[in-house]
């Protein structure tokens, strides 16, 4: 299905690994006019680049989305410029290093847990209820989570909290939104080495334990949740809303 005429911001390329890059590329390739935001000015020369080498046209932002008038302001610039979204894809999350290891009770705190909570749960409410009023009927609203929100992964800890609180967030979030046909969905995707994942003590292992245990014997790809999102962005998902979907090669069903 051709995503022509529909305008679809983009959050969180880091990095050509970065999940957000592939999602970019493929939206791109299916026709969306493709808006990418990047969190700081140390990561502008990069993504430009990346910009670039996936031939979209279309302006890249900055914008840090733990500040509220940064995102004001990318959304001014965009509505002046391209008219409103159809579609967000939000996909950013950061907690404290020292805090992605070890038991979560020996290493939490409070300020570890509030920035993880700003940054990687309420930045996904903060978009929405920025970018509302420019959010033309039957859009669509993207968020990535992993299954550390459901259930415990070793050394993931203050983030899987962060998730559940991100998943909660997306039911309420649809709900809120739904009068104006507006959906918005997770997808819980399977460990992929990115520069956020780097930050997990220990994630060689978690990708060892999927390939072993996942019904399809694989890792999933940045590919793979492209895939699902395009879906979820194409008019093809219209009567999904506030849904977790699992990404991961079937992983989550299996006892273990
Ligand atoms: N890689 C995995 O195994 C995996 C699995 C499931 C879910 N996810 C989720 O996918 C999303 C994307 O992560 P990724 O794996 O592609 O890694 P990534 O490091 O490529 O992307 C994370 C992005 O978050 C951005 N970010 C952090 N703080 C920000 C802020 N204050 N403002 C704006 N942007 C900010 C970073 O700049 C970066 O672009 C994250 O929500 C992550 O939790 C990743």
């Amino acid at each position: 299905m051709n995503l022509k005429g529909k305008n679809v911001l983009v959050t969180g390329i880091a990095s050509n690994r970065s999940i957000s890059y592939a999602i970019a590329k493929k939206l791109n390739e299916h026709s969306a006019n493709v808006i990418i935001s990047y969190q700081n000015e140390r990561l502008k020369d990069r993504v430009l680049k990346l910009k670039d080498e996936l031939k979209i046209t279309l302006d890249a932002y900055q914008c840090d989305l733990s500040n509220d008038s940064e995102i004001l302001s990318m959304k001014k610039n965009i509505v002046d410029k391209y008219g409103n979204l159809d579609g967000i894809i939000h996909s950013a999350a950061f907690a404290p290093r020292e805090e992605l290891t070890g038991k979560y009770l020996d290493n939490v705190t409070r300020d570890g847990f509030s920035v993880a909570h700003d940054i990687s749960a309420y930045s996904l409410t903060a978009l929405c209820k920025i970018f509302k009023d420019s959010l033309n009927e039957s859009s669509s609203v993207v968020t990535l989570s992993y299954i550390g929100a459901q259930r415990v992964v070793q050394n993931y800890n203050v983030m899987g909290i962060a998730k559940a609180s991100l998943e909660s967030s997306v039911k309420y979030l649809a709900d809120s939104l739904g009068e104006r046909k507006v959906r918005v969905n997770a997808i819980s995707a399977g460990p992929i080495k990115t520069l956020a994942a780097a930050g997990i003590s220990g994630f060689n292992q978690i990708l060892n334990v999927y390939e072993e245990k996942s019904p399809i014997k694989e890792n999933i790809t940045t590919e793979d949740v492209a895939n699902v999102t395009y879906f979820l962005i194409s008019n093809l998902s219209s009567s999904v809303t506030g849904q977790t979907l699992y990404v991961d090669n079937g992983f989550n069903i299996v006892g273990y």
